[in-house]
């Protein structure tokens, strides 16, 4: 019996070693991820009543996952799928096997996966053969895309006509071993179910680690039998309109959602985030802050300085019983303890944590932070687990076997690859599937480089892979599947297949034909790009623009105004877009897209003001902030006044040094005023200027100061407000015109995130 396995083996093989890559245009299959070599054949495989699973019945979790695709197979085909422990003659069959190596002509050594597999399809017989199991479990997610849509119907189709595969051979395995989504269950609640449809869903596109966010300032989530008011208290919260919020998930529920994880070849790795964004535990037990006042579980978003006191060794007990449960739960060798954004304001004012840093000889609170972050690592490790931080755990000294997380950028990667850390790459600029498509959408993802410039090529080996990051604070259950999809279908192809077989229209069009896949998998996917594009030219004069609206797919249509009313069906102001727009005078054009029955319209604006200075040539004195530098200098004085949303492209930010900007009038010009625009977000860190100063000059080397305003505004307003610092009424002769904008230094002591760099955030600096 064994031999005759070898022998169909070592046959498949030898096809393979001699298939071509054949990838052209005509051939392109919809497959996501694409394959990493596959070369298609003549006719095809048809299932039919007699079709076999032939599989050596000793191998249990061979068997396991013969189970799992003939129940697939059977539900969706209604044909019986029976199991064979050899090849009957006259019959076609599904062979499943595993075999150590196969292949083995990889183009990289490196990449000798057990996630590796050879799927040979020919007229009369389907070859699965995997380096392991998870191999197997792979070439079955490819012949499922390769099937009719039909086949997710789960019985609902009562059964097509025919069932057939196209004969190909493909050899494939991941670029990288890591390749996750990081899904927050804390700002908002998911249950079990959609937990377990993420899992299918991952599955599907061969991404394998569930990296399931689990305790927040705003929610702690998972059942810890120690301390029963982590949940009791730490799950719910009292909302803005005085209903509770919450919910948890019991260790039966981890039980099973970490087994049904495991049947689809994913690790989940749970992150317990320690020491800041642990407001909720200190809720349930006061005594683990510094302060130890009883607060609430937080109901806002953002950054909390209430965090876990890093000078008594209380703490540490605690956080080691919840570990030891946690560990217990789950499987992988990793445990996640986040160690981002821990505002240091307490333990600079904590006695017990003063005295920490002092006896263990500490220069600062981030090596506090450092050693905070070591202490948990000798107990993960010590208990056979590694541990992965966020990148600011590479602050004040890396503990010695940590993962970095790279979320700022990808710094962090960089510096743990070339220090020989191993790293997982996702930054904001790409992996953040919470932030809108105006920022990332489908295209930008798929431009994602895991490997980021600046590694040694000796150190790539330390880049184990990347993960998209779906944080909930504006996304309730409902609205999840619409931010991660289409998107982590670009990041699934990004992480496995090799860049030399990734094409972005190629890709394209498979998404296209994905999407009945998405809707039979139950997926609420959104759309790929933003609903409306705005593409804007200046006039030639520049006394105006020309606007042309885009919308994401050809055949949504756009109401829009001018006058400040909503572009929505029944105002009779609002027009349907048909051709460019004349924008002549300053004011805001507002557009949405048109859907049949509904007037919850999501609104895209922008707001023109048309002045002297438009395009005019600018500088800046320092660069601004690499996520908030819009288009630079230009973006100062183009006629375009940032929004309310300070992710909207239009925003210069600033954390390190003030604002400066000299504009060039190209001659002297009268000048009745200057109105520098910013904006306040007290919650993202994000306050007026203290003041802003006006200085004009005829010549571009003397200037003089026409006035400094200073901010009355309270800085410790909630909500997000933009705001002119309006210099009026001047009778001034100039050329040039420098404004400087002078920057709240930090956050002020009574902010959640005192201590922490401030921002200035400023848009449009016009002349009149
Ligand atoms: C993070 O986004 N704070 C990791
Ligand atoms: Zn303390």
């Amino acid at each position: 019996m064994k031999k005759i396995f070898l022998i169909y083996c070592l046959l498949f093989s030898y096809a393979i070693a001699n298939a071509q890559s054949s990838t052209s245009e005509s051939t392109r299959l919809d497959l996501i991820p694409y394959p990493q070599q596959l070369q298609i054949g003549d006719g095809q495989f048809v299932f039919n009543e007699h079709t076999q699973i032939v599989f050596d019945q000793n191998n249990a979790a061979l068997k396991n996952t013969a189970l799992y695709l003939q129940h697939f197979l059977q539900e969706a085909t209604h044909l019986p799928f029976t199991f064979s422990p050899k090849i009957a003659p006259e019959t076609n069959f599904i062979y499943l096997g595993v075999a150590k190596q196969i292949g083995g002509n990889y183009p990289d050594k490196e990449h000798l996966a057990s996630e590796t597999y050879q799927l040979i399809i020919k007229k009369n017989s389907i070859s699965i053969t995997g380096n392991s199991i998870a191999g197997v479990f792979y070439g079955f997610q490819t012949i499922r895309q390769l099937l009719p849509t039909a086949i997710e119907n789960k019985g609902l189709v009562k059964s097509l006509n025919a069932w057939t595969l196209p004969c190909l051979n493909i050899f494939d395995y991941p670029k990288f071993t890591w390749r996750g989504l990081n899904l927050d269950c804390c700002r908002h609640f998911m249950d079990k179910a959609f937990i377990l449809h993420y899992l299918d869903v991952l599955a599907y596109y061969k991404m394998n680690k569930f990296h399931w966010h689990l305790t927040e300032d705003q929610a702690w989530r998972i059942e810890i039998k120690k301390y029963p008011k982590l949940t009791s208290v730490g799950a719910y919260r009292k909302e803005k309109e005085g209903n509770i919020y919450g919910g948890f998930y019991s260790q039966e529920d981890i039980k099973e959602v970490v087994a049904y994880a495991q049947k689809l070849n994913i690790e989940v790795i749970p992150e317990i985030e320690l020491p800041g964004h642990s407001m909720a535990a200190i809720a349930a037990y006061p005594m683990l802050s510094c302060t130890k006042e009883q607060l609430a579980v937080a109901t806002t978003w953002g950054v909390f300085k209430d965090i876990y006191c890093a000078g008594n060794d209380s703490t540490f007990y605690f956080l080691q019983d919840v570990l030891t449960e946690v560990f217990a739960l789950f499987p992988s060798k990793y445990i996640h303890i986040g160690g981002d954004e821990a505002p240091k304001y307490r333990w600079e004012n904590c006695n017990a944590c003063k005295l920490r840093m002092q006896k263990e000889q500490l220069k600062d609170a981030h090596e506090l932070q450092s050693y905070f972050i070591k202490r948990i690592e000798k107990f993960a490790n010590a208990n056979g687990k590694q541990i992965i931080g966020w990148d600011e755990i590479l602050e004040g000294g890396l503990a010695p076997n940590a993962t970095v997380q790279s979320w700022r950028g990808v710094e962090g990667a960089i510096n743990a690859a070339n220090s020989h850390h191993n790293a997982i790459v996702s930054p904001t600029s790409h992996c953040y599937f919470d932030y809108s498509l105006k920022s990332i959408d489908l295209a930008k993802v798929y431009s994602f480089n895991p490997i980021p410039a600046g590694i040694l090529a000796e150190n790539e080996k330390y880049i184990l892979g990347g993960e998209c990051n779906m944080w909930t604070e504006k996304a309730p259950q409902s609205l999840v599947d619409a931010k991660v999809f289409p998107r982590m279908l670009a990041l699934s192809e990004v992480l496995w297949t090799s860049p030399v077989q990734r094409d972005f229209n190629a890709f394209n069009d498979k998404v296209i034909a994905h999407y009945p896949r998405l809707t039979a998998l139950g997926v609420n996917y959104g759309l790929d790009k933003q609903a409306i594009s705005f593409d804007i030219i200046p006039n030639e004069n520049l006394a105006g623009f020309q606007v042309k609206l885009i919308p994401a797919q050809v055949d949504l249509k756009i109401l829009y105004t001018t006058d400040q009313s909503l572009p929505k069906i029944g105002n009779p102001n609002a027009q349907h877009y048909q051709q460019p727009i004349t924008i002549s005078k300053s004011g805001i054009l507002k557009a949405a897209i048109v859907q049949k029955d509904t007037n919850q319209l999501e609104v895209f604006s922008r707001q023109f003001d048309i002045h002297l200075a438009v395009a005019k040539p600018s500088t800046l004195k320092f660069a601004p902030s690499d996520n908030y530098a819009a288009l630079g200098a230009k973006s100062i004085n183009d006629g375009l006044v940032g929004s309310i949303d300070f992710h909207d492209g239009q925003w210069l930010g600033f954390q390190q040094n003030n604002f400066e900007t000299v504009i060039d009038l190209g001659k002297n010009q009268n000048i009745s005023g200057i109105n520098a625009h910013f904006l306040q977000s007290m919650p993202s860190w994000i306050f007026y200027p203290e003041e802003v100063a006006y200085y004009y000059s005829k010549n571009g080397i003397d200037y003089f100061l026409i006035k400094v305003i200073k901010n009355e505004f309270p800085q410790n307003y909630s909500e997000t407000v933009m705001q002119n610092f309006n210099l009026g009424g001047q009778k001034l002769q100039a050329r040039y015109l420098k404004v400087i904008a002078k920057k709240v230094d930090k956050c002020p002591e009574w902010h959640e995130a005192a201590g922490s760099e401030a921002w200035l955030f400023v848009d449009e600096i016009s002349v009149y």
